[in-house]
């Protein structure tokens, strides 16, 4: 069988490809750093070399600014279906440097992991679909089913050449499944199918006072000061439960189904052992729900930043001119980030103290994902695929990550994205000391050349 071939080829060649994975880590492709905009650029060619050797169609398409696309094809299998693959070459700044215990940017090899920046997220992941399509070419000599790459370098900045090259080329794009791999397991040795990711909507809020700092003895008590004010703006976002008290924020939210709790309860999942890697004196969130619930399938509001006066040493007796703070919340369908926009306006009008004024700006948004997972072909394939890849059934999970792609796939293309993860929680992606196991790289690979077989059966 074609397989049992590609399997011999994967094998054979494990070693080699372990060596390419770590030159592609060692390019230190930062995208949100311009001093690093030509390595970002080699990241892409390297890529671009990479699916051009085994024998894909490949180019780069350029745009007037940001960072290039890699897209590449080999559409031989008349009558089969079209896969699309997704993936990102760029990374996470590394910064800060300190807590890394080996260069972020020299793959290091330690107790079966991979630890470097981009080894998870995405690079290493994003390389198990390109080294399955080789399994494919040089081994058998020809791809089971048709397939798409788009490898983009500007998801870590939320770039928007991706979305235009959607918006302007769908037909390019088109396809019947799509599949990316930037996601977790849920534990190792426990691979999992994800069906539902959060949504984003994120914000900066400034708050502004006098035209100066003052003297908080000479002008304290008799005009408001910006930071109490975004103090008591900020708290009024969440209540002592753990709920989100801004008017209609719940409105759109699906609740949970009865079998998705069920499944969550069911899963391994310690709260005490989460609670104690973390040493936080106890888990917190909303009220009447598990931890997997909180995390997964329930909104969340997070400040994420906060700045004004100062915080230097010593004390200043400051009454600063303005403070600001971003803030984010994490969605769940059916929620939209522009519905989120318009019930944040209206509460900040509501809420806002006397005596300052303020700007609301809103930064990234990503709609949520949930896919019908029982009864869909694509996820049936998949599911058989991580089988064979792994040596395990996957599990079926939610993530309160966001992928803001899976949403301009399914709006632009028309089609469900298999989020098929080989990472584990404790990767550290965008922290220092990122890691991928290799094991998992490999087994990675199996299940996205099997996946293509898998697909190509069904058609
Ligand atoms: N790979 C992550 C998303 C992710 C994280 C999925 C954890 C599942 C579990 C992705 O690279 C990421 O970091 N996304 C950002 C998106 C945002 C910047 C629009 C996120 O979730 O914060
Ligand atoms: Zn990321």
């Amino acid at each position: 069988m074609a397989i049992e071939r590609v399997d011999a080829y994967l094998a054979e060649h494990g070693k080699r490809f372990e060596g390419q994975l770590k030159d592609l880590i060692r390019i230190p492709s930062v995208s949100a750093q311009p001093d690093h905009d030509a390595d970002t650029r080699r990241a892409a060619e390297f890529v671009l070399n990479d699916l051009k050797e085994m024998g894909v169609e490949a180019e780069l398409i350029e745009f007037p600014e940001g960072h290039p696309i890699v897209f590449g094809q080999k559409l031989d299998a008349p009558g089969k279906p079209t896969l699309l693959v997704y993936g990102h070459y760029d990374v996470q700044p590394p910064e800060p440097l300190e807590p890394w215990l080996t260069p972020p940017f020299e793959p290091t090899e330690k107790d079966g992991n991979l630890y470097a920046r981009g080894a998870t997220d995405d690079k290493g992941q994003m390389f198990t679909h390109l080294k399955a399509a080789e399994g494919w070419l040089k081994g058998v000599g020809a791809l089971p089913i048709n397939v798409k790459f788009v490898i983009e370098g500007e998801e870590e900045v939320g770039g928007a050449n991706l979305e235009s090259l959607m918006a302007e080329q769908p037909d390019r794009l088109a396809c019947d499944f799509a599949v990316i791999s930037d996601t977790s397991q849920f534990a190792p040795g426990m691979p999992a199918i994800t069906y539902g990711l959060k949504g984003l909507a994120y914000f900066e809020l400034v708050v502004e006072g006098a035209n100066r700092d003052l003297h908080s003895g000479t002008f304290g008590g008799a005009v408001q000061n910006p930071l109490n004010a975004l103090a008591t703006i900020l708290a009024s976002l969440k209540d002592a439960e753990g709920r989100i008290a801004i008017p209609g924020f719940y409105d759109d939210v699906r609740p949970l189904e009865d079998w998705e709790r069920a499944e969550f309860a069911r899963l391994p999942f310690s709260e005490e052992e989460f609670r104690a890697d973390l040493t936080v004196p106890e888990v917190f969130g909303e009220a009447g729900y598990s931890t997997l619930e909180r995390k997964w399938a329930r909104p969340t509001c997070d400040i994420n930043g906060i700045w004004g006066g100062y915080s230097g040493p010593g004390p200043k007796t400051v009454l600063p001119r303005l403070a600001g703070a971003k803030f984010s919340f994490r969605l769940v369908p059916d929620q939209t980030p522009g519905r989120i926009h318009e019930l944040i306006d209206a509460h900040l009008k509501a809420v806002c103290p006397p005596g300052v004024t303020y700007t609301l700006k809103a930064m990234h948004g990503a709609p949520s994902v949930l896919v019908e997972a029982k009864g869909n072909p694509g996820v049936e394939a998949a599911m058989k695929a991580v089988e064979a890849g792994f040596g395990t059934k996957p599990v079926l999970i939610r993530e309160g990550g966001s992928i803001p792609v899976v949403g301009l796939i399914k709006e632009h293309l028309g089609v469900d994205t298999l989020l098929l993860g080989w990472g584990q929680n404790d990767d550290n992606l965008h922290g220092p000391n990122e890691k991928f196991s290799l094991a998992d790289f490999h087994r990675g690979i199996k299940a996205s050349a099997h996946l293509m077989a898998e697909l190509a059966g069904m058609k």
